[in-house]
């Protein structure tokens, strides 16, 4: 499995506990900044990490601001990409199993470390169900079709 990453400054810490946590699990990842904290834009961040997800070229992304909103308000801009603010474990397994999300996003300043590392176990190791979700992802899709130039 194959995982892009990336934070605004405001998940710059938590990106950085993360990443050691990839590590460890021997888990192949792609970090995609911010390489500092120092304030920057996170639409910058998710777009790169959003495209590549989009594209197939990573199976699964990561993406960390302050709160987990503005970064995944701008990774479900781009076509493809189902970006989930997850808080707690439950909602990072039903969002893979019935949501097929493919980005979770998660608050430096809503989580603690413990919980977010759970967090990314969590979805990291859930499966989408397809089934009855699918004809609902199709529909999501359909939606964005509607709205795309
Ligand atoms: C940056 O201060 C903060 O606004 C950002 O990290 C995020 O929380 C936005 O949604």
């Amino acid at each position: 499995m194959k995982v892009a990453i990336g934070s605004d400054h405001g998940g710059f810490r938590l990106k950085g506990e993360i990443i050691d946590h990839l590590r460890k699990k021997g888990i192949e990842f792609s970090d995609f900044g911010t390489f500092s904290e120092d304030s920057c834009d996170y639409p910058d961040i998710a777009i790169q990490v959003a495209e590549k997800v989009a594209g197939k070229e990573f199976d699964l992304g990561i993406l960390i601001c302050g709160t987990g909103i503005g970064i995944g308000i701008a990774a479900n801009k781009v076509p493809g990409i189902r970006a989930a603010l997850c808080s707690d474990t439950f909602s990072a397994h039903a969002c893979r199993e019935h949501n097929d999300a493919n980005i979770l996003t998660i608050g430096q300043r809503v989580v603690g470390t413990g919980l977010a590392l759970d967090i990314v176990d969590t979805f990291l190791n859930s499966k989408f169900e397809g089934e009855r979700h699918k004809k609902r992802i199709d529909k999501i899709t359909e939606i964005e079709k509607k709205y795309s130039k």
